[in-house]
C-alpha cells in the first residue's frame, strides 16, 4: 500500500477553497486536505497518491453549490459513494476535490406503488432494511451491501447476485435527479414504469460512472420479498456439466431461479481459508461448486421445483454432490462463501481483478486459454468464480509484483478477442481499464461517447479521465 504523499490542490487553491466555503452551507461538511481522511483515499486496491479536500453537501442545492464552487476555482471533482468500486474510479487525482455523497440521505417508501425515493448516499443495506418493513426489497443485491450506496450503484449500473431474475441496477431505476457540470439540476423523480416521452436521459446517467453528472436522488423500484427461498450447493467436475445444470435450472425453475453462481476450486479454497468463512460439513466440493437459489410463493413450491431439477441432474451425474440448506442460517452460510469474494481477493494482494462477459459457448475455451497462458507466465495464484447465469466471470490473479499488472491484463483480455466478450460485465472502466475500453466498443461508439461527455461536461470537471483515456 502506498500512502497519500502530496495535496491534490496547490496551497493557493486549497486556501481559496477553504475561504470560499467559510460561512456557507458547505462549511459544515468540509474537510480540508490533511490527516484522518483515509476512508476517502483508499479502496480494495490501496491508497491514493494525493490527499484531497472533501466536500460533503447535505442536499441537491449543496451539490450544486459544490460543483459551481469547484468550477469557478479551477478544481475538478471526484464523486464518491461507499468506496466499494473495483476500478479505482473514486481515487482522488491531482487537481481534484472529493465530493462525498454520504450526507445525501433519506428513504421514502410508497408501498402500494412499490417504489422508494432515496438519497444517493443511502446504502443498499439500509434501503433493503427499510423496504423489508413493508415486505419489499431492492431487487439488486451484492456482497458489498453494507457500504455500497445507491448513488454509486446507479452510477456504475451495478449487477450482483440476482441479475438473472431482476436485471441490473439500470432495470430498477424509474427516475433520477442529478446535477450537471454547469450547475443545472436535471430532475425527473417519476415513479412511472412507462414514460415514452423522448430521450431517456436518466439511462444516460446510469452506468456513466459519474462522468456526465452527480446523481443526488433516485426513484427506484422495489419488489415483494419472496415468500420462500431455497439455497443449494451442487458440485461438478467440468464447466460443461455446470452449464448443463444452468440450462436445466432455467427450464425447470423458470422465474423461480434467482441465483446461479459458479465457484472454481481455486476460489473455494481461498474463501474457505478466511476466518469469516463457515465450513460446509458433509459437502464434497468438486472442481466446481454451484450456488443455486430458488425463490417462490411457498416452501413447498420451492422445495418441489428444486428437488425435481436437482434430482434429474443427479441422475445424469451420479458422482455430483448436492445439499439444500435446511434453514435460513444455513442458506446464509452458503451465500457467505460467495459473498467473501472481496476479502478473498485481498489474500492475493497485489492482485488484478477481472469481470469479463462472454457468451456461454465461448467460456470453456476462454478459461482454458487463460489458465494455460497465466501458468506459462508464472502467475500461479488465481481465483475463478462468477455469475454464470449472466455469462459474467470474475478472475483474481495474484501478481506477486504490481508491475506485472499489464502482463496479466494482456493475457486475459487478448483471449477475449474473437470470442465476442466484454472487458467489463458489471464493474465498469474507471481508471483501471481505460486502455482496454476500445476492445469492447467500436471507434464510432467511442466517438459518440466522447461527444456526449463534451456536451454534458465540456471542461472535464466531473470524474475527469475516468472511462476514457486522456486525449
Ligand atoms: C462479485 C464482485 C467481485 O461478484 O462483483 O463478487
Ligand atoms: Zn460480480
Amino acid at each position: 500500500m502506498t500512502t497519500a504523499v502530496s495535496p491534490s490542490l496547490d496551497s493557493q487553491q486549497g486556501a481559496d477553497l477553504a475561504g470560499s466555503v467559510a460561512g456557507t452551507e458547505l462549511e459544515n461538511g468540509f474537510l480540508p486536505a490533511g490527516p484522518g481522511l483515509e476512508r476517502y483515499h483508499s479502496d480494495w486496491y490501496g491508497s491514493a497518491t494525493v490527499v484531497a479536500p472533501v466536500l460533503r453537501p447535505r442536499d441537491t442545492e449543496g451539490v450544486r453549490a459544490a460543483i459551481n464552487l469547484c468550477r469557478t476555482r479551477g478544481a475538478r471533482i471526484v464523486t464518491q459513494g461507499g468506496m466499494t468500486g473495483l476500478v479505482r474510479a473514486c481515487m482522488p487525482q491531482p487537481g481534484e476535490v472529493v465530493l462525498s455523497t454520504e450526507r445525501l440521505l433519506g428513504i421514502e417508501i410508497e408501498p402500494r406503488q412499490g417504489t422508494a425515493l432515496i438519497g444517493a448516499g443511502v446504502t443498499l443495506a439500509s434501503l433493503d432494511a427499510a423496504a423489508r418493513e413493508h415486505g419489499l426489497m431492492f431487487p439488486v443485491d451484492m456482497g458489498s451491501r453494507g457500504s455500497a450506496t445507491l448513488g454509486g450503484m446507479i452510477s456504475t449500473n451495478a449487477g450482483g447476485n440476482r441479475v438473472l431474475r431482476y436485471g441490473m441496477t439500470r432495470a430498477n431505476v424509474l427516475g433520477l435527479e442529478a446535477v450537471l457540470a454547469d450547475g443545472t439540476v436535471l430532475s425527473n423523480l417519476s415513479p412511472l414504469m412507462k414514460n415514452n416521452t423522448g430521450y431517456d436521459l436518466k439511462q444516460l446517467l446510469v452506468g456513466a460512472e459519474g462522468t456526465l453528472g452527480v446523481i443526488t436522488r433516485a426513484m427506484v423500484q422495489l419488489v415483494p420479498v419472496p415468500n420462500a427461498r431455497r439455497v443449494s450447493l451442487v458440485s461438478a467436475q467440468t464447466l460443461d456439466e455446470v452449464q448443463e445444470l444452468l440450462t436445466a435450472a432455467r427450464q425447470g425453475l423458470g422465474p423461480m431461479l434467482s441465483g446461479f453462481e459458479v465457484m472454481w476450486r481455486d476460489y473455494v479454497e481461498c474463501a474457505l481459508s478466511l476466518p469469516s468463512a463457515s465450513a460446509i460439513p458433509g459437502f464434497s466440493f468438486g472442481e466446481f461448486a454451484v450456488l443455486l437459489e430458488v425463490t417462490g410463493t411457498s416452501d413447498e413450491a420451492c422445495e418441489e421445483a428444486l428437488a425435481s431439477t436437482l434430482g434429474n441432474h443427479l441422475e445424469a451425474h451420479p458422482e455430483a454432490d448436492a445439499i439444500i440448506a435446511q434453514s435460513e442460517a444455513q442458506a446464509d452460510a452458503l451465500w457467505t462463501l460467495r459473498d467473501l469474494s472481496g476479502e478473498a481477493a485481498t489474500v492475493f494482494a497485489p492482485f488484478a481483478g477481472f469481470d469479463v462477459s462472454l457468451p456461454l459457448s465461448e467460456m470453456e475455451g476462454w478459461v482454458g486459454d487463460v489458465r494455460a497462458k497465466l501458468a506459462k507466465a508464472g502467475f500461479e495464484r488465481t481465483q475463478f468464480y462468477g455469475h454464470l447465469g449472466d455469462g459474467n466471470l470474475h478472475v483474481v490473479v495474484g501478481l506477486g509484483d504490481l508491475r506485472r499488472k499489464d502482463e496479466a491484463e494482456t493475457i486475459l483480455y487478448e483471449a477475449l478477442a474473437g470470442r465476442r466478450g466484454s472487458v467489463s460485465a458489471e464493474h465498469g472502466i474507471g481508471l483501471s481499464k481505460r486502455q482496454w475500453l476500445p476492445m469492447s466498443r467500436t471507434p464510432e461508439e467511442l466517438a459518440v461517447m466522447r461527444r456526449l461527455k463534451a456536451a454534458f461536461d465540456p471542461d472535464g470537471i466531473l470524474n475527469n479521465n475516468r472511462l476514457f483515456n486522456k486525449e
